[in-house]
């Protein structure tokens, strides 16, 4: 059993394969968080904590005499605002009647075989077996208010699920103010650094690693999306954690819109970490007998450095997490119009853009944004989902048709949330926008945000698309949502509701991708929000993959999907070769070099390859036939970021290595290029150290020097290497010279015969 509970001490414990987590109810009824961390079986670790009388630390009423018993101070399970607990809460809120915050103790407690499910929310789902639900139960006597914490324990998967759903089980109302999916309280331990992913648009994801300070520290976003700027995803490194090894402790919630996690360092250097719902633009009424379901959070724990919990990570979205059919299929091989066209087209021009790419290898062909409506640019248009009819003659299906006779597969964009004020949606439905009484609207991209939140939004979005899709024999949609949300206030909704209309927007957009993507699950859904701001668990949950950034850049990508990598799998990663001098940058590298590093992601292109040069398309065909070949390795394999791009800074350099150790495909990249070098040398790691390693290929793009005389100068042909060797002493590669150059190298386990 992976969860126990120990009547005699009052423990529940939960274990996976590598980690113990410990709770205890105490003699008030508080339950203490006793542990999280590396395996220990068959103890009690209530000593851990030493009580002490402290300054300024209020008692519970029944331990008005034990004054070392501080609710301030001990590590507490979910603790509410407003009974003695300083740090920062989990919950927040108050009722009808005035009373603030919650005194929570334990009610009852249940274990159950399977993993509880949050209804209208993404969650992680386990097959036969894989995982236990433990449902704790605080209740606040004053108010009626029933905290729930789920906990979903994945054994094999070493993962631990936390959600949180409150029941009003009194006679007043009660709003929610903050409704934390995880409370976890850190003893003092030495110090911790907190790794964080911030950025912009078209530079999503950059980690930064900070030393936590005492007060608190933020991860969060008011945007109405998960947002470019600050991604949800949050790790606690000790601070002698490194990449290879150390006590990392990630979070990862499961939810794609506003979210807050708070980091707080106490008087006693111990650490509470809160994340969930909350913030200035979170509230939720609860009426008597209603319940509301916090959304998901991951939590990870090992000792085994960053790299180890990537590794769980990637595992468990790609098994527990991404549920279309497609995430365990290879992916068309696509050309999307965007860069190649952007609103400019019509059919003739689609059709020779996609006969061309067929002649090159591409499997499908995706038409971007501007085939609706009155769309010609982005300020008209949004809402109108029907084919403009002036570019595409007959509409959406005769194209659709033709391509496919291509022997293609046919795609198209679309943008369900939003609306142009130049639009036939919004001129018969105004109300429909979130929008402030008496303000003219907050804009961007001349475009106003639809109140998802409504049902009878999201009940007109659902028949326009399924009827889209349906009709027209459509494959794949990529799911935009261009910009952020700033006026979050609804027309269906009552004034003491207003706060809700943030969340409600996000069960909005969840109801709609459920009933779409479970009414179409062989249509390959990727979602992109101007590039990587709504890159999250949540949507992963609905959409299998996620345009990673409008930043097509190859060498700016080296560090966006690095760190997109750290938490999600590089199968989910959006990324298209594009044409140079780049659009975002004005960068020229070579073209191979872009394949090599948009093949460490879902593989693309995003060009018209009539402005390819012969030599260019040759290469295409050489790629497409590449990517099928390093399918496996790439998509199956686990990564290992070798050097970051913004690290030694004269290159990155990446791998993959089969489950079985098998085989490992080094990927390099040249970023700056020196004259009189040594040499790039670099350890891999993952490899069977015992095994030994022929080099069964060898790509090098953009070099002035042809590949046999650079595997000449590598010293490298017909060498047989060991695991051991490679990892331990490395591998070194001649110098490159050239603007951007780039290697791709497998490396294959030779079996016994072959020796
Ligand atoms: C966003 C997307 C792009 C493209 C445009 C179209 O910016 O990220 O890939 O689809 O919208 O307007």
């Amino acid at each position: 059993m992976s969860i126990q509970f120990d009547p005699q001490d009052k423990t529940i414990t939960l274990h996976t394969r590598q980690t113990t987590y410990q709770m205890q109810i105490s003699d008030t009824g508080h339950v203490l968080h006793l542990y999280y961390g590396r395996r220990i079986d068959g103890m009690c670790l209530d000593y851990l904590h030493i009580l002490t009388d402290c300054g300024f630390s209020p008692n519970c009423y029944e331990n008005r005499l034990r004054r070392q018993v501080s609710q301030d101070i001990l590590p507490l399970e979910y603790s509410a605002a407003g009974c003695g607990d300083y740090r920062v809460p989990a919950l927040e809120c108050v009722s009808a009647q005035g009373i603030t915050g919650a005194d929570l103790r334990y009610v009852r407690h249940e274990i159950t075989g399977g993993k509880y499910r949050l209804p209208g929310l993404p969650a992680a789902f386990a097959g036969e077996g894989e995982a236990q639900t433990l449902s704790l139960v605080l209740a606040d006597q004053a108010t009626g208010l029933e905290a729930e914490l789920l906990y979903g324990v994945f054994e094999a998967a070493d993962m631990i699920t936390r959600a949180a759903v409150f029941h009003n089980r009194g006679k007043a109302a009660i709003r929610l103010d903050r409704a934390s999916s995880l409370c976890l309280d850190i003893p003092f331990d030495g110090d911790w650094d907190l790794l964080h992913f911030h950025g912009r648009h078209c530079m999503e994801r950059m980690p930064e690693r900070v030393r936590l300070m005492h007060g608190i520290q933020s991860v969060s976003s008011r945007r109405g999306a998960s947002s470019h700027h600050h991604n949800p995803f949050a790790v606690l490194m000790a601070s002698d954690a490194t990449r290879t090894q150390g006590a990392c402790i990630g979070v990862m919630p499961v939810y794609s819109g506003n979210h807050r996690t708070d980091i707080e360092v106490n008087q006693a250097n111990a650490i509470r970490v809160v994340s969930g719902l909350g913030g200035d633009l979170f509230s939720w009424q609860l009426e008597p007998g209603d319940s509301f379901h916090a959304p998901e959070v991951i939590l990870c724990h090992t000792d085994g450095g960053l790299e180890d919990l990537t590794h769980r990570y990637h595992a468990f979205l790609n098994r527990h997490v991404i549920r279309s059919p497609w995430r365990d299929r290879v992916r068309p091989l696509l050309i999307n119009s965007w860069e190649a066209m952007t609103c400019d087209f019509d059919a003739e021009k689609v059709l020779k853009f996609a006969g061309e790419a067929a002649r090159l290898g591409v499997e499908m062909v995706v038409l971007d944004d501007g085939w609706f409506g009155t769309r010609d640019d982005d300020n008209a248009g949004l809402g109108d989902w029907w084919a403009n009819e002036k570019k595409l003659p007959g509409g959406i299906r005769p194209l659709s048709d033709v391509i496919h006779g291509m022997g293609l597969k046919f795609g198209l964009w679309i943008e369900p949330e939003m609306v142009n004020e130049n639009s036939d949606l919004y001129r018969a439905h105004p109300e429909w926008v979130l929008a402030v009484p008496g303000r003219k609207p907050v804009m961007a991209r001349n475009q106003l945000v639809l109140d998802m939140g409504n049902p009878a939004v999201v009940a007109h979005l659902y028949g326009v698309f399924s009827a889209l899709i349906r009709e027209n024999g459509i494959d794949y949609i990529k799911w935009d949502m261009n910009r952020n949300i700033a006026d979050a206030h609804s027309a269906a909704l009552p004034p003491h509701r207003q706060l809700e209309a943030s969340h409600r927007y996000m069960l909005g957009v969840y109801g709609l991708l459920d009933r779409l993507t479970g009414e179409f699950p062989e249509v390959l859904f990727e979602n992109c929000a101007g590039g990587g701001g709504r890159f999250d668990a949540g949507m992963l949950y609905y959409t299998p993959q996620i345009w990673c950034s409008d930043d097509s850049d190859a060498i700016e990508r080296l560090t966006i999907q690095a760190g997109t990598a750290v938490g999600y799998p590089v199968g989910t990663m959006g990324a298209h070769v594009s044409i140079c001098p780049n659009q975002q940058t004005g960068r020229t590298v070579p073209f191979g070099t872009r394949a090599i590093v948009a093949m460490s992601g879902t593989f693309g292109y995003e060009l018209d390859p009539a402005q390819l040069s012969e030599a260019e398309k040759r290469q295409m065909r050489v790629l497409a036939e590449r990517y099928r070949r390093f399918y496996d390795v790439i998509h199956r394999g686990l990564y290992y970021q070798l050097a970051d791009p913004g690290e030694r800074g004269d290159f990155a350099a990446w791998a993959f290595v089969a489950a079985d150790g098998g085989q490992a495909l080094l990927n390099l990249v040249v970023t700056r290029t020196h004259a009189n070098t040594h040499g790039i040398h670099l350890r891999l790691r993952g490899l069977d150290p015992e095994a030994q390693y022929r080099l069964a290929e060898l790509i090098v793009e953009g070099c002035d020097r042809p590949d046999g005389e650079y595997l000449g100068g590598a010293g490298l042909e017909g060498r047989v290497f060991t695991g051991a060797g490679l990892m331990y002493a490395g591998l070194t590669l001649p110098p490159m010279r050239g603007d951007y150059p780039g290697v791709q190298l497998l490396l294959e386990r030779m079996d016994a015969e072959a020796l």
